[in-house]
């Protein structure tokens, strides 16, 4: 892989489907993107010609060579632009950009937790953690909206947590891997509250040594990253989370995505497009 690269692509819309919720999965034709992209990097989406602005989404799911998809919530001028643009319409985007997660090898049972739109990079992680048959995922998601995704009562038994927390992901559970979900809203079979109280729940049933296999992978909003970042250190769990910023240029160039980090005792800058998004959560620095 060329490191760090980032290409320019006029590409094809290839499959541009709607859910409830204002939720779109939008597929692009993509060769080196595609070729270049790792979990937790991102394009950069031109909506259209007069929309100077572009808009960053993390890639979901890839086919090497082939295509890119994401998964965005339309909001604004832009995501209702994109919404409107047809299969066989032609689009800009910039990618991938952007530090990625690092799968750490060493610890066997990957939790990755995800909010709202912060679901698509952890699929395109899980992809690749999957690869790894060592490696026993597990999975949280959070969301206050429908997921574009079917869910059903799992089959895989958690015995530590209450027995009607039992929605989990069909393509998820497809693989044998367990998955369990939460909302403040009331939908059936899920956790009723915040994900960080779910994955709480979780953690304290179990014992030192699982504990110690654990690494947290996390992207959501960020008062659930936050709390996830707390409970990765209460339980000295290495914690790698994906930050959103607003973005200009998404190349390091304008500084409009600075956060803040802790490095040696000192807060420094880093430009969340280029120096992440992903960081190691125990770095960031929360006023
Ligand atoms: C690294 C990264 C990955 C992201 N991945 C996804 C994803 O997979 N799916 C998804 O639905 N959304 C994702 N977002 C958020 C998404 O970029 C914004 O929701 C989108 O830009 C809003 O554009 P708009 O035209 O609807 O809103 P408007 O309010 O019209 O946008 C105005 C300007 O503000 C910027 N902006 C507004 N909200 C955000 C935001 N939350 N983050 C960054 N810039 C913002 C827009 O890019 C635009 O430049 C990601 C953001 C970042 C930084
Ligand atoms: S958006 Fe310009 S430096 Fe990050």
């Amino acid at each position: 892989m060329r490191k760090d690269c980032i290409f320019v692509e006029e590409s094809k819309i290839i499959d541009h489907q709607h859910y409830d919720d204002d939720i779109s999965i939008l597929r692009l034709e993509s060769v080196k993107c595609s070729e270049n992209a790792i979990p937790g990097s991102f394009i950069h989406l031109k909506c259209n010609e007069e929309l100077l602005m572009r808009r960053p989404f993390s890639i979901m799911k890839i086919e090497k060579g082939k295509w890119i998809e994401v998964l965005y919530k339309s909001l604004g001028l832009g995501t209702q632009v994109l919404e409107n643009l047809k299969k066989g319409d032609q689009v800009n985007f910039m990618g991938p950009i952007g530090k990625g997660f690092k799968i750490v090898e060493k610890k066997r049972t990957p939790v990755l937790i995800g909010g709202g739109i912060g679901i698509p990079p952890l699929i395109f992680l899980l992809d690749e953690i999957k690869k790894n048959k060592s490696m026993k995922p597990f999975v949280f998601f959070g969301s206050e909206t429908k997921l574009p995704f079917k869910y059903s009562p799992s089959k895989i038994l958690i015995k530590s947590l209450p027995s009607h927390i039992i929605a989990s992901v069909d393509f998820i559970e497809a693989n044998n891997i367990p998955s369990r979900l939460s909302s403040t809203k009331d939908f059936p079979g899920f956790h009723q509250g915040y994900i960080h109280e779910l994955v709480e729940i979780w953690l304290k049933s179990l014992d030192k040594n699982k504990i110690e296999e654990l690494s947290i992978y996390s992207c959501g909003p960020k008062p659930m990253l936050r709390e996830i970042s707390f409970l990765a250190k209460q339980y000295n769990i290495p914690c790698q989370i994906s930050v959103e910023e607003h973005m200009a240029c998404a190349v390091g160039g304008c500084a409009g995505c600075i956060i803040k980090v802790k490095e040696d005792e000192r807060i420094s800058a880093k430009r969340v497009c280029v120096d992440g998004p992903v960081f190691d959560a125990a770095t960031i620095y929360y006023e």
